[in-house]
C-alpha cells in the first residue's frame, strides 16, 4: 500500500468541488487503502482524497484513541450530512494541506452522515465529540472549503499568505 504525497495549500485540488464516485470499484478500495497508510505515516486522524491530488468524493479516518477497544476506522465515498445539531462544539483544528497552522472552529456538534462503505453499500453514521469535527472537516475538503475559512478574515489571509510565499521559497530555491 503504497504512500502517496500529499497536496499542499495553494495546491488548487484543495480548492475544487471533488467528483462524486461512480463505483465503489477495485481502484476505490485501493484509494482508500493508500490514503489510510498515507494518514497514518502523517499522523493525521482524516484524509481526503483531494489532499492526495485526487478530485474525488472519497475520505477516510481514525479517530480511535489509543485505549478504545473498538477501532473506529472510516472509508468512505459519497459521503453526505443528512443532519446536523443546532448545539455546536468549537475545537482546535489543524490540516495535513496546512502544516504548522491550527485554529479554532466551531461546527455542529454532532452530525448523521450517509455514505458508501467499501463494499459499495449504502450506511448511515452517527457522529459526536471528535468524530463529529473530522467528518465535517474532511467533508468540506470535497467541497474546497479548507478549516481557515472558519477563522477571521485576517487570521486565514495572515495563513494564505504565509503558506503561499513558503511555497514560492520552496519552488524558486
Ligand atoms: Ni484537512
Amino acid at each position: 500500500m503504497p504512500i502517496r504525497p500529499l497536496t499542499f495549500l495553494p495546491a488548487s485540488v484543495l480548492r475544487k468541488t471533488a467528483e462524486p464516485v461512480k463505483t465503489v470499484d477495485d481502484d476505490i478500495r485501493q484509494l482508500m487503502d493508500d490514503m489510510l497508510e498515507t494518514m497514518r505515516h502523517e499522523q493525521g486522524l482524516g484524509l481526503a482524497a483531494p489532499q492526495i491530488g485526487q478530485s474525488l468524493r472519497v475520505i477516510v479516518m481514525d479517530c480511535s484513541d489509543e485505549d478504545d477497544p473498538d477501532p473506529m476506522i472510516w472509508k468512505m465515498a459519497n459521503p453526505e450530512i443528512i443532519s446536523a445539531s443546532e448545539d455546536t462544539a468549537s475545537m482546535e483544528e489543524g490540516c495535513l494541506s496546512i502544516p504548522g497552522y491550527r485554529g479554532e472552529v466551531t461546527r455542529p456538534a454532532s452530525v448523521e452522515v450517509s455514505y458508501l462503505d467499501e463494499t459499495g453499500a449504502e450506511k448511515t453514521m452517527q457522529a459526536d465529540g471528535l468524530l463529529a469535527a473530522c467528518v465535517q472537516h474532511e467533508i468540506d475538503h470535497l467541497n474546497g472549503k479548507l478549516f481557515i475559512d472558519y477563522l477571521s478574515r485576517a487570521k486565514r489571509d495572515l495563513i494564505i499568505r504565509k503558506v503561499t510565499k513558503d511555497a514560492r521559497i520552496d519552488r524558486d530555491g
